[in-house]
């Protein structure tokens, strides 16, 4: 099958997903257009300042994070394949009074939709398991950043997606790759992961897994420096049926005796040399 074709699944999925997000308490739209910021607190941490900063959103989603940055002072741009998340996003700016950017764009396409560089890019969770291809991820990553310019990560860790997520015996058994591979992985769920109620009529998505090793490396070769790089024993939703709430908001982990054994997200920051 080629990639289009994996592609336009995916989008149709996106494009099913953003009214029941919208609606997803998980999401918390309302909260949002109360002017509260949803970003958690480890993040926002992370990221550092972005007071004044011109802030690229890579797969913005309907612009409920990219409004966050927004609402912490930053200049925003977001970018997604999605035309119903765009449209939301542009709506979701405007009741906000936030003069900020949506573009509709493929990710890959991005360089040719946006002609400007940006203080900081950024990327949030659930993001490049989307994409087949890392080395030309990080290229876009590093073609958005002025000289000088920040880059931030959060994402699930790539030895969470190797593992079997059904299981409920308290095993981590490797099921699938965790390498990258041409061939992505076939899901067929009609579960939403913000909505446990929703079944959504798209339910076949194909997605890539990418290894930590894989990643970094196509950030250094695309010319980032690499400041530091934070796995994460907690997760923000219950990614395996077995994990228990942590004490952080809205986190999980694995349970005490199993706490060490792998990471479930990761984070990176890195900067374009001046
Ligand atoms: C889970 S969201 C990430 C944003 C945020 N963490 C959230 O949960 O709202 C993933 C986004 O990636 C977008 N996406 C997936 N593949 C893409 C591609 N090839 N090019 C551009 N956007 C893509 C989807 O439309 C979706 O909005």
């Amino acid at each position: 099958m080629p990639l289009d074709e994996f592609r336009a699944a995916n989008r149709a999925r996106w494009d099913e997903s953003v009214p029941i997000h919208m609606a997803a308490p998980t999401y918390d739209l309302d909260g949002l257009l109360a002017g509260r910021q949803k970003h958690f607190p480890r993040d926002i941490d992370e990221m550092g300042d972005v007071d004044g900063r011109t802030l690229l959103h890579l797969q913005c989603h309907f612009g409920m994070d990219t409004l966050s940055w927004a609402l912490l002072g930053a200049q925003v741009t977001g970018l997604d394949f999605s035309t119903p998340a765009i449209d939301t996003a542009r709506d979701l700016a405007q009741r906000l009074g936030i003069d900020a950017r949506f573009v509709l764009s493929e990710l890959y396409d991005a360089p040719a939709a946006l002609d400007q560089q940006f203080d900081i890019v950024y990327t949030g969770i659930g993001a490049l398991n989307w994409l087949p291809n890392i080395r030309g991820w990080a290229h876009v990553v590093a073609d958005f950043l002025k000289p000088g310019g920040r880059f931030y990560l959060i994402e699930m860790h790539p030895v969470l997606w190797s593992l079997d997520a059904q299981r409920t015996d308290q095993e981590l058994v490797v099921r699938f790759p965790y390498f990258e591979r041409a061939e992505p992985r076939r899901w067929d769920d009609a579960k939403d992961y913000a909505d446990p109620q929703a079944r959504l009529r798209n339910s076949v998505t194909y997605e890539w897994n990418h290894g930590l090793g894989e990643t970094v490396t196509a950030l250094i070769d695309a010319g980032l420096v690499i400041e530091w790089l934070h796995e994460h024993r907690t997760i923000y939703w219950q990614a395996l049926p077995w994990l228990v709430p942590a004490p952080g908001p809205d986190e999980w982990r694995l349970p005490d005796e199993a706490v060490d054994r792998v990471p479930l997200m990761y984070s990176i920051r890195a900067h374009k040399p001046a």
